[in-house]
């Protein structure tokens, strides 16, 4: 896979959009509280449009990831978080491609048992999402090597 020196600007757009989108996508849940009392034809509620801009972007994000690449990860990182974080960055992918589908099965074929996978999904997304965020925190604020500004996030 290529490895150039930084994420390209489009890469962190997306990456803050899709973050903003998920936010809003929980925020509205309670959208979706008596879904299965809407009739089949119903508009999609706003919930469920974020979800959907999500996973289109994360197919683009996908795309660039793969095409473009990732720099190399911090190199004074031990190697085994250097593994974990690899791992956590496939597996939000994973999770923000696959949480949208569980919700449209859910939604659009009345299905209840994707209901149910929709309410595991978003709780790992959540937890993965958690995790993810207080290693960038950590590395920003206690280690303090500026890992914030590889996704655009620099002191002025
Ligand atoms: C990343 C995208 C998404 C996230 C983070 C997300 C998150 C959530 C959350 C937090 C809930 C509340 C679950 C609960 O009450 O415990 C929920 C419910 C629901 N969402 Fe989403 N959602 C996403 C995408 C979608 C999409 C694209 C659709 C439909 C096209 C959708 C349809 C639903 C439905 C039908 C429910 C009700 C499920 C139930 O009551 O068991 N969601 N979602
Ligand atoms: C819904 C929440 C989030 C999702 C789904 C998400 C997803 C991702 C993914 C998939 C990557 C890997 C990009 C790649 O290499 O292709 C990444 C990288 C990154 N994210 Fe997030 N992220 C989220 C929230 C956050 C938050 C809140 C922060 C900051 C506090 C953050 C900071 C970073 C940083 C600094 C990187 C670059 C890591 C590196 O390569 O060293 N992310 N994010």
């Amino acid at each position: 896979m290529p490895r150039p020196t930084a994420y390209s600007r489009l890469q962190i757009i997306l990456h803050w959009l899709v973050v903003i989108l998920i936010i809003g996508a929980f925020l509205l849940s309670d959208q979706m509280d008596d879904w299965e009392d809407m009739p089949a034809d119903a508009p999609l509620p706003l919930h469920g449009i974020l979800g959907l801009t999500v996973f289109f972007l994360m197919l683009a994000r996908l795309a660039l990831r793969l095409l473009r690449g990732a720099p190399p990860p911090p190199a004074d990182d031990p190697a085994w978080q250097q593994r974990v974080a690899e791992f956590t960055h496939w597996a939000l992918y994973t999770l923000a491609i696959a949480t949208p589908w569980s919700g449209g099965f859910a939604f659009y074929l009345r299905w209840e048992e994707a209901a149910d996978v929709h309410e595991l999904l978003k709780t790992l997304l959540l937890l993965t999402a958690a995790a993810h965020t207080a290693a960038a925190l950590y590395h920003q604020f206690i280690l303090k090597d500026g890992l914030l500004a590889r996704m655009g996030l620099r002191r002025p």
